[in-house]
């Protein structure tokens, strides 16, 4: 009788473990693709990201838990508002982090970078859309004017998942980044690999005369006194 015990336990423990380990290597394959699009000219544009998930539906992906968030690093070269930020947490539906402090008169030589997080939360991920307006700074001028170009970066694709036992299939460097939008705590998430169905874009911004506004008008007035000295030098020595 009493190995017949020890055997039933035995059963029971196999039965439990495979199960443990079944439940354990079962993953979420997310399969994501992002569209970027930059709108308008100038100092003003808009980034509009187009994300498509082909896979798992988003019934299977609500049931998980799981969070998703992109993630943009904003260069010195460009700034977002923050008041347009909060202005689109309110109207977008769309829960919006800014890390960062963001002077948004500063020329780009002068201005720290910052971050924008998207928590991607409760939203239907088959197909979503988000815009962010962003602003390009004023260059470092130069005398000659023209255009400097400012990259922008790629967004990276945050995921974590809170309930244990569910994962997302793939390796992905892990991340620091707040937990939600109000930054209650610190959450490590993974750096998911998307499908970028875009290049890479730089965005050309006219190099400013007016950081040199004052040198140019200075040079500009010297080289005018300087001509009409040469003229009138020229005229006095002339014999009429
Ligand atoms: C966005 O709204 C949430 C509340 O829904 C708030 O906690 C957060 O501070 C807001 N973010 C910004 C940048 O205004
Ligand atoms: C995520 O990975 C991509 C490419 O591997 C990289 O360019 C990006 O900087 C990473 N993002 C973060 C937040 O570490």
């Amino acid at each position: 009788m009493q190995s017949f015990d020890y055997f039933i336990f035995f059963i029971f423990s196999l039965i439990y473990y495979v199960q443990f380990v079944n439940c354990a290597s079962e993953c979420i394959n997310l399969d994501i693709s992002i569209i970027q699009k930059v709108e308008h000219e100038g100092f003003r544009r808009e980034i509009k990201w187009l994300i498509e998930t082909a896979s798992p539906t988003n019934e299977v992906w609500q049931e998980s838990n799981c969070k998703l968030c992109l993630k943009l690093d904003v260069s010195n070269g460009m700034f977002v508002n923050p008041d347009e930020i909060a202005e689109l947490n309110r109207t977008q539906k769309l829960q919006i982090f800014l890390d960062g402090n963001v002077d948004i008169e500063a020329p780009a030589h002068e201005a720290s970078e910052h971050s924008v997080y998207f928590f991607l939360n409760g939203l239907d991920i088959a197909r979503l859309s988000v815009k962010l307006p962003v602003h390009l700074r004023y260059q470092r001028g130069q005398i000659t004017g023209g255009y400097g170009k400012v990259p922008l970066r790629k967004p990276s694709l945050l995921v974590w998942c809170p309930k244990h036992l569910v994962t997302v299939c793939g390796r992905g460097l892990k991340v620091e980044a707040p937990c939600d939008v109000a930054y209650s705590q610190v959450c490590v998430w993974k750096n998911h690999t998307y499908q970028a169905l875009f290049d890479d874009v730089e965005l050309f911004v006219p190099v400013g005369d007016l950081d040199d506004y004052p040198l140019v008008s200075i040079v500009s007035l010297l080289l005018g006194c300087a001509g009409c000295v040469y003229i009138l030098s020229i005229l006095s020595t002339t014999p009429l």
